[in-house]
C-alpha cells in the first residue's frame, strides 16, 4: 500500500524563503581590488562569486568603458569626462594604484575585457551609468562577445531600462531604485514592460515590497551588502540576489 507523506505548508514556505541567493560581486571584488577592473573581476571569480557587477559608459570615440563616476577622478587621479574623450586616452590612466599600489597598471577596461573574464555557468550585470546613446555599441559588444546569455542588465533610469528590455528581450532586465515611493508607484508598471523584476537599495527592503513583487510574479534583488546580519535578514525575506563587494565574505555567510 502506497504511504503518503505530509509535509507541512510551512516547511515547504520556509525551504522556499531560504533558496540560496545569487551572489554578485560589485563592481567585481572591490573591497580588496580596484572597482570595475579586470582584476576585480577575476578575484571575484576566484572567490565563486555567482556574478560580477560593473558599470558601463560610451567613450567619445563610441567605445563601451567600464568606470562607475561621470569622471575619471576618482579612481586615477585625472580628470576626464568619458563621452568627451577618446578610449586611447582613457586607457592611459592608471585605474588601479588609489586602492593599492601593487595593482599599478590596471587599466579603465573595455567592456568586452571583462566580459572575456566571466565562466562559464557565471552571469554579468552590466550597469548602464550613460543615455540611450551607449546602446548600438553595446549590441555589438554583447552579441560578438558569444556570452550574450550569461548578460543581465540594470539601471536606475526607467527609460533606459526599458529600451534595454526591448533590445535584450531574452536577457533579465532589473530596474535599480533607492526609493521607496518611486517603486510602489512602479510596480504594475515592471510587469507591462517585461522587465524581470527590481534591484533594490537594501534599506528600501521589507516584507510589504517582497511580497507585493512575488505576487505579481517578478524578482527583487539588493545592493550593496557587506554586513552579513543585514545580508541574512535580506535572504530571510526572500531576496533573490545580494549584491556585495565582499563575495568571499557574502559567500562564507550565506551558501
Ligand atoms: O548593483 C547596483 C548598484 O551598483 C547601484 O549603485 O552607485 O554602486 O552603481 P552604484
Ligand atoms: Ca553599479
Amino acid at each position: 500500500m502506497k504511504r503518503l507523506i505530509y509535509i507541512p505548508v510551512f516547511l515547504l514556505t520556509n525551504l522556499a524563503i531560504q533558496a540560496q541567493p545569487t551572489i554578485i560581486a560589485h563592481r567585481g571584488s572591490s573591497y580588496v581590488a580596484p572597482e570595475n577592473t579586470v582584476a576585480a573581476a577575476n578575484l571575484a571569480w576566484e572567490q565563486n562569486a555567482d556574478a560580477v557587477e560593473c558599470d558601463i559608459y560610451l567613450s567619445k570615440d563610441n567605445r563601451v568603458v567600464v568606470m562607475h563616476d561621470g569622471t575619471t577622478k576618482r579612481t586615477t587621479g585625472e580628470t576626464y569626462k568619458p563621452s568627451e574623450t577618446n578610449s586611447d586616452v582613457l586607457r592611459t590612466l592608471d585605474a588601479g594604484s588609489w586602492k593599492d599600489p601593487k595593482y599599478k597598471g590596471e587599466k579603465i577596461p573595455f567592456l568586452e575585457e571583462l566580459i572575456a573574464t566571466v565562466p562559464k555557468g557565471k552571469k554579468m550585470v552590466i550597469e548602464i551609468k550613460c543615455g540611450p546613446e551607449v546602446f548600438p555599441a553595446l549590441q555589438k559588444v554583447v552579441k560578438k562577445s558569444g556570452k550574450q546569455k550569461q548578460m543581465i542588465f540594470i539601471a536606475f533610469n526607467w527609460e533606459t531600462i526599458v529600451k534595454a528590455k526591448e533590445l535584450f528581450p531574452k536577457n533579465a532586465c532589473y530596474w535599480l531604485s533607492s526609493s521607496k515611493p518611486a517603486v510602489q508607484e512602479k510596480m504594475g508598471e515592471i510587469v507591462k514592460n517585461k522587465l524581470d523584476g527590481i534591484n533594490l537599495a537594501y534599506s528600501i527592503v521589507d516584507q510589504e515590497t517582497v511580497s507585493k513583487a512575488k505576487e505579481l510574479g517578478f524578482d527583487v534583488l539588493s545592493w550593496t551588502i557587506d554586513d552579513p546580519a543585514e545580508a541574512k535578514r535580506l535572504v530571510a525575506l526572500g531576496v533573490k540576489a545580494i549584491t556585495t563587494n565582499r563575495p568571499d565574505l557574502m559567500i562564507s555567510t550565506l551558501k
